[in-house]
């Protein structure tokens, strides 16, 4: 009997760092341990409906092509992050069983992992699931890929405005990614030593803003401040701040330039705030040495489920173990955001930094 498993594999939704050392751990487990065929599926789900057509192609994955990649950023199999047409769904599902799959390694995020799973359900897929994500929000992992390497970057672009800050006496606000998740925003600015941190989880008052501002000046002697603000944090009124983009589609962006106005406004023009959005270099760049180590544990872990035909499981990370998860629990979850009672929010209130009204 041949037992040779036809492995597939897909990276789904936005890319961050350490995707590729995931892809490659599953190559070097499957491929050099199990002798399996891995088939690399281009451009998400896409590979899987237009999988004859050129240039999306689904290909045999050999590990002497992938072996260097460890350190690199983004996806050697490219990613979307779009939703499809209802009529291409039976495409899709029907690409798995084309392919001659036996199992499917998706590394995505919350959202293209709920879609992927029910996909799978319906089409009778083996599933396992990767959790990777700059946003750090699924759930029943406490890190997802992507996220250590994020916060490094992050932290170091407030260091690096601090010393332009200091030279002008100003409030530099630095609006970071996250969706309606606070992790990036908070895990980096505690790191990077800024005055406030305003996050979705937590309202938050300006003029607390400028009171932190203002005892920092008395207190340290210090003129200027760093105030973090994650894409996602609505103003007092409770708005969100996006725009819509020429395909019109609404993004998630302005929240930071609103609270520089209103800091400069709550203190009669005293305090001058300059705004700087990082936007999408926040998913570039090379994986830490911890979003190898961890790409590379749920690479090896998401294999081995394969292996002893665990499937509709998400490979996770708890108190410094990897481990697995149902992927129904992950989804009937939702998204995992922050509450005022989470150690770091305490501990950034604690050491004298503005996290909002607890
Ligand atoms: O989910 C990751 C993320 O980078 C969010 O933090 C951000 O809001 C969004 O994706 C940006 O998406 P896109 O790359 O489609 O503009």
């Amino acid at each position: 009997m041949n037992n040779r498993k036809r492995l597939g594999i897909l990276t789904s939704g936005g890319d961050c760092p350490g995707l590729n050392a995931v892809i490659r751990a599953v190559a070097a487990h499957a491929i050099l341990t199990h002798n399996w065929e891995l088939i690399g599926i281009p451009y998400g789900s896409q590979g899987l409906s237009e999988r004859q057509s050129i240039p999306i192609n689904a290909q045999s994955l050999n590990f002497k092509g992938i072996d260097p990649l460890l350190g690199t950023g983004g996806t050697i199999l490219k990613s979307i992050s779009k939703g499809y047409p209802e009529e291409q769904e039976d495409k899709i599902i029907a690409g798995y069983h084309d392919l001659g799959l036996d199992a499917l390694i998706a590394i995505g995020g919350d959202g293209s992992l709920a879609i992927l799973r029910q996909r799978a359900q319906k089409g009778g897929w083996n599933l396992v699931g990767v959790p990777k994500t700059i946003d750090n929000d699924v759930a029943f992992t406490e890190r997802s890929v992507g996220f250590d390497t994020a916060v490094s970057t992050v932290t170091e672009a407030i260091e690096k405005l601090s010393f332009t800050a200091s030279s002008h006496d100003r409030v530099m606000v630095v609006e970071v990614m996250g969706r309606t998740a606070g992790h990036l925003a908070l895990h980096a600015g505690i790191a990077g030593g800024a005055d406030a941190i305003l996050i979705p989880e937590i309202p938050y008052s300006i003029e607390k803003i400028c009171t932190t501002i203002n005892q920092i000046q008395e207190i340290l002697g210090r003129h200027f401040a760093i105030v973090v603000v994650a894409e996602g944090a609505q103003t007092p009124d409770g708005e969100s701040r996006t725009y819509t983009d020429a395909l019109g589609e609404v993004r998630l962006r302005g929240i930071g330039e609103y609270v520089a106005d209103r800091i400069c406004l709550a203190s009669n023009k005293e305090l001058e705030a300059r705004v700087t959005v990082l936007g999408h270099v926040q998913r570039g760049g090379t994986p830490t040495a911890f979003d190898r180590l961890l790409a590379t544990q749920f690479g090896k872990a998401a294999v081995d489920l394969v292996a002893s035909e665990q499937y509709d499981r998400m490979v996770a990370y708890q108190c410094g173990k990897v481990t697995s998860v149902p992927l129904s629990d992950v989804i009937a979850k939702g998204t995992m955001l922050l509450t005022p009672n989470d150690s770091l929010v305490q501990t950034a209130q604690a050491i004298g930094i503005y996290v909002g009204e607890l």
